[in-house]
């Protein structure tokens, strides 16, 4: 005998009432909005309480796919590993943006038309130039990208599909202009132009390095490093920065406005800022044999092992075995980063140890794209400006398939109360 086939929907039955309620499911997900029907007197409709969306669904999406049991990404169904070894940035942006490979005529205009977006009005540069010496860098990022919307007021008319792609041309192009100046005002030296012959990568290594030479050449395994890094920061689907573009898109503002949103979530250590926490974590372990010690005081719960753990990896981070990969092409040229030691015997001790392997805990992105960077010669306050560069087309393929999503609606959880209700007023002198 043969089951009868189950009906895709959940029986659910209110304890407090008796009453059963059916409610679909679809593509494996229950409509939260579903629940509202089940009520118990005096008592207000069903609703889920999810701090951190840690099982909650904002949005359909075919950007992004991670499995992170198995250890999988992909960005429109074509795996990161593949990605990185065969395509440019600006190639992974296109399809992230498209959700197609481009022909060679689509890549070719493509690139033409970001290449030719690189400069910025003179105005922003004044602006830039405003902040003091030692201004973080994601700050004057975050400031610069708002202060874009300004230059741009048409960016708001975002239903007319060539106005949006315009914009997000613009913003594709000028974040590594945006990004190497900020750099060059933290070192005092004065703002580069971008250079139209060169490619995104390495015109954005020019901006940051070139001195007096008449043309600047980066070395090509630098650049290649430096485009594999560009594509694992792409995406990452419904992360803490994405969710923030999204929800701040979500009220109609312009793409600039939304997108520095994202750039202020990205800054966060729990978030892009890891890369920059664990340079520091490195460099305060100091030596091998301390490792021992650091770990301990992790696992009493004094601090956090910064690039470990991951709310969607249960495995290892596949973004972070590809970075590996790429630190040794980057030692080759620039030679080894003396904590690359610390980091690989904290990396062995953790994978072994019964705290980190019971809670599946293993090295992220951020555990090793910081010794990279550092070897490139960027100070610790650039990391995060690295990864926000590239996380750009990301934010930018999320908001427009918001925006272009029937289903869109502005973003505006519900709370639990659990206050003081109704209460008289106090006067001051009875308080
Ligand atoms: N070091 C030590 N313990 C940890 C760590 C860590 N890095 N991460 C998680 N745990 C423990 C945590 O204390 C908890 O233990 P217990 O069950 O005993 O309370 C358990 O693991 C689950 O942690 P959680 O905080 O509930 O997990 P989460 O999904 O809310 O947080 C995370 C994810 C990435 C914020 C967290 O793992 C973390 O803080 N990692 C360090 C910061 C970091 O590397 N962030 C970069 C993330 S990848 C790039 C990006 O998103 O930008």
């Amino acid at each position: 005998m043969t089951d009868a086939p189950k009906a895709d929907t959940l029986t659910v039955r209110d304890n407090r009432t008796g009453t059963e309620y059916e409610i679909a499911i679809t593509d494996g997900h229950i409509k939260a909005a579903d629940l509202k029907q089940i009520q118990a007197e005096g008592q207000p409709p069903l609703a889920t309480y999810d701090p951190g969306f840690v099982n909650t669904a904002s949005c359909r999406s075919t950007v992004t796919y991670i499995d992170g049991d198995a250890g999988i990404l992909e960005y429109r169904g074509y795996p990161i590993e593949q990605l990185a070894e065969n395509s440019t940035y600006l190639e992974v942006a296109y399809l992230l943006l498209n959700g197609e490979l481009p022909n060679q005529q689509q890549l070719d205009t493509w690139v033409h038309d970001v290449t030719h977006h690189t400069f910025v009005h003179e105005n922003l540069r004044t602006l830039m130039q405003g902040f003091r010496y030692d201004a973080h860098p994601m700050g004057m990022m975050q400031s610069a990208v708002s202060a874009l919307s300004t230059f741009y007021p048409e960016a708001i008319d975002f239903s007319d599909k060539e106005n949006r792609d315009l914009q997000i041309t613009r913003m594709i192009a000028k974040m590594p202009t945006l990004g190497a100046w900020a750099f060059r005002h933290s070192q005092g030296k004065p703002y580069v132009y971008p250079d139209n012959d060169l490619s995104y990568a390495e015109n954005f290594l020019a901006m940051l390095f070139k001195m007096s030479e008449p043309k600047y050449e980066a070395d090509p395994r630098l650049v290649k490093a430096l485009e594999v890094l560009f594509i694992l920061h792409a995406d990452h689907e419904q992360n803490c920065s994405a969710n923030a573009v999204r929800s701040v898109g979500s009220s109609g503002v312009d793409p600039y406005s939304a997108v520095t949103a994202g750039i202020g979530a990205l800054y966060g250590p729990l978030h892009g800022g890891a890369n920059e926490a664990v340079l520091r974590m490195l460099r305060r372990i100091g030596t091998k044999d301390k490792v021992g010690e650091f770990i301990d005081g992790v696992k009493n719960g004094k601090e956090r092992l910064m690039g470990f753990g991951h709310r969607v990896y249960k495995n290892y981070d596949p973004r972070a075995k590809i970075i590996k990969k790429a630190t040794d092409d980057v030692f080759e040229v620039t030679g080894k980063n003396p904590l690359l030691e610390i980091a690989t015997e904290l990396e062995k001790i953790a994978l072994e140890d019964e705290y980190f392997v019971s809670r599946k805990l293993y090295p992220n992105v951020d555990f090793y794209s910081g010794l990279i960077y550092e070897a490139l010669q960027f100070p610790p306050e650039m990391f995060t400006v690295l990864f926000t560069i590239p996380r750009t087309s990301g934010w930018l393929a999320q908001w427009s398939e918001m925006v272009e999503d029937p289903d869109n609606k502005i973003a505006r959880p519900k709370q639990v109360y659990v206050g003081e209700r109704t209460r008289d007023f106090v006067a001051m002198d009875k308080r």
